[in-house]
């Protein structure tokens, strides 16, 4: 469904052949909208303002849509648009069966690549950010009907794994039996061994190169490292009620037997060349090349990368790949693209993009740390906001949070501000949801029904209707932009217009048409904020 003022904002287009920058009226007896559109087109040909407006009123064909249409002052043009086309607006929303988002046309296979924590460790913010941010971008794809595959592309190989085997075998644990958070110390003790002891860190390379060959002690090590992870991962995802699976697990250790091929391939294709003893893939615009085999013979995350990419294209058969990380990984992925892209593995019809979000600071402006100064884990963050709400309002004051500045800000992880039930927060568009579900309880329980919207006559009714009509345009600009921020603004200002409305119109203590009109725009108003804060991954609470 096209939304009022974008099928307006059409029409005007249509016949002045350039963007007639609507605005919304500064007053209510101005009308809704208001072009200066006559204005420059008058500059530019010369001619007298008021004429050129009266010439487009003249032709500008919106009578379906409008009031007759006024001309102000030196030439503006102000549009109203008609009460019963608001109304029937809202009644078409209340009656979609797909909640007011537009299918896609041309639905797509996606592949999105988030939260990726790493084996052996605790999730930490950074996590938390990727997680509920690729969360978001799969609900509202799914919801318009594109075909998401979330990969999620677990740290569970690589170099680390040197040091955190030969750590086990000099304690003598048994891996197997040690919690995230005791792994986790694991990975830090052995860190600074190797940091520290020269020997240890001589032995801890070795051993990479053992267990990438296969050594079945040092595999049997690795398997249960990465058998604490999952079910320790998983714990978080269902904490923080995102949809990712044990399905969704395509880990870096996937892609191991792709990787001598591949990369053997780009040698002789002459993508890849042998540069000071490393295997190389130089691409414009970017000053080091990308290594693909170093010169020890490993390979890192690039080629990794690089394998995953060619699985999702061939494989999973991607129209579009998202990858959500931390936006220090901008350069890494530009890179890896463009690589990808030269050798053949990501065709020009297939959209790569890499959505970097900012850091989670505390309220000292410095990265985020717990109240005993300990790095914060994801479980820490999560404590935080359930010590001063109930679980399902502490998640979505986080999330919102974390969705509702532009991604690539940082942003204050304040709590307190976080959980108001005022202000730009997720439990204030909670609680606009639980009051309207109040008000319409009441209306239930005294029988109170409500019919198609046929009155709209007050200003904030009709602001509301105008705005509940902009809903699926906002989801599909999401969707292409995969900016959350714009959802949130947008259901934010719809709750600010709902108190407004609340304010000037009574809706129980009103009669007959008018009151199941009001109750007709409540039930439109809940089921947009329902359905936005699904979008977001957050529960539509029906009592707070
Ligand atoms: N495991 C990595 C990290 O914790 C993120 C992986 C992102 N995905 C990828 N395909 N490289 O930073």
């Amino acid at each position: 469904m096209q939304s009022l003022p974008a099928l307006l904002d059409q029409r005007v287009r249509d016949v002045t052949g350039v963007d007639p920058e609507m605005r919304p009226a500064t007053k209510p007896q101005f009308g809704h909208f208001q072009s200066n559109v006559a204005l420059r087109l008058a500059k530019q040909e010369g001619r007298p303002p008021r004429e050129v407006a009266a010439e487009i009123v003249e032709r500008l064909d919106v009578a379906d849509l409008c009031e007759p249409l006024e001309i102000a002052g030196p030439g503006f043009i102000n549009f109203r648009i008609r009460a019963e086309v608001l109304a029937r607006a809202v009644s078409a929303l209340l009656e979609d069966p797909n909640d007011g988002l537009n299918r896609a046309s041309h639905p797509q296979r996606v592949v999105i690549d988030y939260s990726a924590p790493n084996v052996a460790k605790q999730m930490h913010v950074g996590h938390l950010r990727t997680t509920i941010i690729g969360d978001c971008f799969n609900r509202v794809l799914t919801a318009l009907g594109h075909t998401v595959i979330p990969q999620n592309h677990i740290g569970d190989w690589g170099t680390q794994f040197g040091m955190l085997i030969e750590e086990v075998l000099d304690e003598g644990l048994d891996a197997g039996s040690l919690t995230l958070a005791e792994a986790d110390a694991l990975y830090k003790r052995a860190a600074s061994r190797f940091r520290e002891d020269e020997e240890f860190a001589r032995r801890a390379r070795a051993r990479v190169a053992v267990f990438q060959g296969g050594d079945e002690e040092s595999l049997r090590i690795w398997q249960q490292l990465v058998d604490i992870s999952k079910p320790a991962f998983n714990e978080a995802y269902e904490r923080l009620h995102v949809l990712l699976t044990d399905d969704d697990l395509a880990g870096e250790s996937t892609y191991n037997d792709d990787l001598p091929v591949l990369v053997s391939e780009l040698e002789s294709s002459g993508v890849a060349v042998v540069d000071d003893g490393a295997l190389c893939v130089f691409v414009d615009g970017f000053d080091a090349p990308l290594i693909v085999r170093k010169s020890d013979g490993g390979y890192g995350y690039a080629t990794t990368d690089l394998a995953a990419i060619r699985r999702r294209v061939g494989e999973l058969d991607a129209d579009r790949i998202i990858y959500v990380t931390d936006a220090r990984q901008a350069g890494h992925f530009a890179q890896t693209f463009a690589a990808a892209r030269k050798a053949g593995f990501l065709p020009d019809d297939v959209t790569a993009q890499h959505v970097g979000y900012g850091m989670v600071l505390g309220n000292d402006g410095k990265p985020f740390k717990t109240r005993d100064g300990s790095a914060a884990t994801l479980s820490s963050l999560l404590d935080a906001a359930e010590e001063v709400a109930a679980p399902p309002i502490a998640l979505a004051a986080i999330k919102y949070a974390d969705l509702s500045s532009g991604l690539q800000k940082d942003y204050v992880f304040d709590v307190e501000r976080m959980v108001q039930t005022t202000g730009n927060t997720g439990p204030y568009l909670q609680y606009a949801h639980a009051r309207i579900c109040q008000i319409m309880r009441k209306a239930e329980a005294e029988d109170i029904g409500y019919g198609a919207v046929v009155v709209l006559a007050e200003p904030a009714e009709q602001q509301l209707a105008l705005l509940l009509s902009r809903f699926g345009e906002i989801v599909d600009e999401v969707a292409t932009s995969l900016q959350p921020h714009k959802l949130c603004g947008y259901l934010y200002d719809l709750a600010g217009a709902l108190a407004t409305f609340y304010e000037q119109c009574p809706v129980l203590k009103s009669e007959g048409d008018v009151r199941s009109s009001r109750l007709a725009l409540c039930a439109a108003t809940r089921q947009v904020l329902a359905t936005g804060l699904g979008l977001l991954g957050i529960e539509a609470l029906e009592r707070m």
